[in-house]
């Protein structure tokens, strides 16, 4: 078998010629293409507007303040995340605050938002939609109508995603989208999205993504230079055509991984759909039981050339600089912590063959002595 990679971005003739088209044929920055593609993401998520950026990051930011938080506001989100969505919050000027996840699908607790909010000093929430398994957003919405905070899905990793029957991104206040290289979608190379019903805070966003430009040299905000290029935009029109499709094989991919390590009881496998979710396994993520068990099993699938990674190997409080900032010790959010030390990703994306699927399953049952 050869190596297999953890993850893959699948680039084809027609995105390349796409991209040439777009080079030869159009501006290079704002040109058809980004407005074609604005349109087709609004339309694909279920939403009246989609406002590109330069990166997930950025669109994260952009939301932020386009919910209208001001200076040293507080935004909750998730300890058990990749750590741009707190970033953001501190780039747009707001506080990141902190709560912990369920251990059951490593999304943010619904009831640890819930005691947080009572404080009665949060403005914002940010679920995070991690590895393409949608959070419970019901609870959010009633937690939004409850304690009056926005909400912006961090559907970074949940494009295409269901739940409820609505697109990940269409059901709260805001939601966000990387186009990084190697997410269920990308543009070949970075890239973000901002989907949202409101057309007035629409404009502004696309105001401030562009120097904060009214008319050409008019500047209404202090805006940024954050655009997503137009090539970007042709690759990424391409890429939403097949994300459906795409979508369903790393479906298939994980229900391959399921029924092989089913009764492997020393790890848990990721957790399944239900009525209401439909995962887009952006990853997908297995928790070894055993203390210290996880760095062997990595060990042991590496020397059989599978490629695996660990997201995230540490909570977001527990990260350096946020223990700078914010004086954090460890133990405060410990569920985060415990999925940060016992957290492995198998190779998981659309061109992985249902042979290279069932070889790691093996490699991972022949390690557990099965
Ligand atoms: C959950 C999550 N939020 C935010 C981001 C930030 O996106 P980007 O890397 O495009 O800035 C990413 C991806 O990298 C992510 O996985």
């Amino acid at each position: 078998m050869n190596k297999i990679p953890l993850a893959m971005p699948a680039i084809d003739e027609e995105m390349i010629d796409a991209a040439i088209n777009a080079l030869q044929n159009e501006m290079l920055v704002m040109g058809e293409s980004v407005h074609k593609f604005e349109e087709e993401f609004a339309r694909f998520i279920g939403t009246k507007e989609a406002v590109s950026t330069n990166s997930g990051t950025m669109a994260l930011s952009l939301a932020i303040m386009g919910a209208g938080i001001k200076k040293g506001e507080k935004v909750l989100t998730p300890t058990f995340t990749f750590i741009a969505t707190s970033n953001a919050v501190i780039h747009a000027g707001a506080r990141p605050v902190f709560a912990d996840i369920s251990l059951k699908d490593y999304l943010l607790d619904p009831e640890r938002v819930e005691e947080r909010l009572k404080k009665g000093d949060v403005r914002a929430v940010i679920p995070v939609h991690l590895y393409g398994k949608p959070a419970d957003m019901d609870r959010f919405m009633e937690l939004k109508e409850k304690y009056e905070v926005s909400i912006i899905e961090d559907a970074c990793q949940a494009h295409g995603a269901y739940y409820g029957g609505k697109r990940a991104g269409s059901i709260g206040d805001f939601g966000t989208f990387s186009f990084y290289s190697i997410k269920n979608m990308t543009v070949g190379g970075d890239g973000g999205m901002v989907t949202l019903n409101d057309e007035d805070i629409a404009e502004k966003l696309r105001s401030i993504r562009d120097c904060g430009r009214k008319g050409k040299y008019e500047h209404i905000h202090v805006g940024y230079t954050a655009r997503l290029n137009t090539v970007n935009a042709a690759i990424g029109r391409v890429q939403l055509r097949k994300l459906d499709s795409w979508n369903e094989k790393r479906r298939h991919i994980a229900s391959i991984y399921r029924e092989k390590l089913k009764d492997v009881e020393e790890i848990t496998l990721p957790p399944e759909d239900d009525e209401k979710s439909k995962s887009v396994y952006h990853l997908f993520v297995i928790r070894t039981k055993k203390e210290g068990e996880r760095d062997e099993l990595m060990k042991y699938l590496k020397d059989n050339g599978i490629g695996v990674g660990i997201h995230y190997p540490i909570a977001n409080h527990m990260q350096p600089i946020y223990m700078e900032l914010f004086g954090y010790r460890g133990g405060e959010y410990p569920n985060s912590e415990t999925a940060a030390a016992n957290v492995l990703s198998l190779p998981m994306f659309p061109l992985l063959k249902d042979d290279e699927g069932e070889y790691v399953a093996e490699k991972v049952r022949e390690f557990y002595g099965r």
